[in-house]
């Protein structure tokens, strides 16, 4: 059965949409989620429960989520690896249970699913505890089955999420990954007191961002305008942002049912350049950082087929973009760290205002449902 959560419970608000109300909810969501995991005062990681493992010992961590759970997990990979040196390991819950992958005892499986009740999700655990593997979860819905079945749940601590689109749970989802990447960090010795500190900082510092971050939402409305004549977008991005290109491509076909892709950027000579003309419009998702110039390069051949880049950077990104950007949508400076919670909202609202501007569904999309406990 496809079931739909708390609908009646909760209502719109002033929000015109559960979709909208739910995107506004996040600088709030995020403060309550980060609080719940970091000393805020003393600038340092404080995990809710003792952990019934050891992120010194482990060899890898293999994470397995569907739909936009998936793409939080692929930004997880980003910060374990970097700030914890820790092999990490992403798929699909319905490739991950049928590939039947072989595990090392005592490795440590983390599934993310707001509702805990996904039934690949689910499937993919009951294997990996078959394994031998510590249980660990990300979920909305403490009392799911997911979160029944795990040694130790991490809650996200958002409030009911309504729309079938998922917002302000994919953010919560983010921070409580990127709190545990840092707990990783400091228990491998990888990252040191000074910079737990300052990552801490970044993210108590969200919410204000969020806030920030949100305030585009005009622009974005008038750019929607263009982008519901298009039946194709390509969203691009690098690094711990590919992940929220794949998500922004992913809200755009849920709710729009514009066709839309996701690629790193880097990829696009290896393809999806040949589909680039005047029709195609390109959501790029780029802040600036060191790889900004090839993301400049990457531009340069989008535009000189024709097609309209929508840029999605900081102040610093917008004033080298130069002439090759038809829309630019800035969003607050911060570190690379936080960038990816950061570049989510903007997306969550091009789709949003696209949906709206051509009249769907926005919060029932046609075929979809909150929680998908059937194969
Ligand atoms: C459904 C929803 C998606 C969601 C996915 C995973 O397909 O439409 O928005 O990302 O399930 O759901 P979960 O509850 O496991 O996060």
């Amino acid at each position: 059965a496809q079931t739909q959560l708390g609908v009646n419970m909760v209502d719109k608000g002033n929000h015109r949409h559960f979709m909208l109300k739910e995107i506004y909810e996040q600088p709030d969501a995020i403060s309550h989620t980060v609080s719940h995991y970091l000393d805020l005062a003393n600038g340092k990681v404080k995990l809710p429960a003792k952990l019934p493992f050891d992120f010194k010992s482990l060899n890898r961590l293999t994470i397995s989520a569907c739909g936009t759970a998936f793409y939080a997990g692929l930004v997880a990979k980003y910060w374990f690896e970097k700030y914890a040196r820790l092999p990490v390991e992403v798929d699909v819950a319905s490739e991950f249970r049928y590939r039947e992958p072989p595990m090392d005892a005592d490795g440590l499986a983390l599934f993310i699913s707001q509702s805990g009740e996904t039934a690949d999700t689910l499937a993919a655990l009951r294997y990996c505890k078959a394994q031998g593997q510590h249980i660990a979860s990300i979920v909305n819905a403490q009392e799911s089955t997911i979160a029944r079945e795990s040694d130790i749940v991490f809650p996200i601590q958002c409030g009911p999420e309504i729309s079938v689109a998922s917002t302000k749970a994919t953010t919560a989802q983010l921070s409580v990954l990127a709190s545990l990447a840092i707990a990783a960090g400091r228990q491998r010795g990888t990252i040191s007191e000074a910079e737990e500190f300052e990552l801490v900082d970044m993210l108590a510092k969200l919410p204000g961002a969020i806030t920030k971050a949100l305030a585009s939402e005009d622009k974005i409305d008038q750019i929607s305008h263009a982008l519901s004549k298009a039946d194709d977008v390509l969203y691009l991005g690098r690094g711990s942002l590919f992940p929220i290109a794949l998500e922004g491509a992913l809200k755009l076909k849920e709710i729009t049912y514009i066709h839309a892709e996701g690629y790193a950027s880097g990829e696009l000579k290896h393809g999806p350049i040949a589909l680039i003309d005047e029709t195609l419009p390109v959501v790029v998702v780029a802040p600036s950082d060191q790889l900004f110039d090839k993301t400049i390069s990457n531009m340069h051949e989008v535009a000189a087929r024709g097609g309209k880049i929508i840029l999605i950077t900081d102040e610093a990104g917008a004033k080298s973009a130069g002439d090759d950007v038809s829309e630019i949508i800035i969003v607050p400076d911060a570190h690379e760290f936080v960038m990816p919670i950061i570049c989510a909202i903007p997306v969550q609202l091009l789709a949003y205002h696209t949906a709206v501007f051509m009249g769907t569904d926005v919060d029932q999309p046609r075929n979809l449902a909150k929680s998908v406990t059937v194969e």
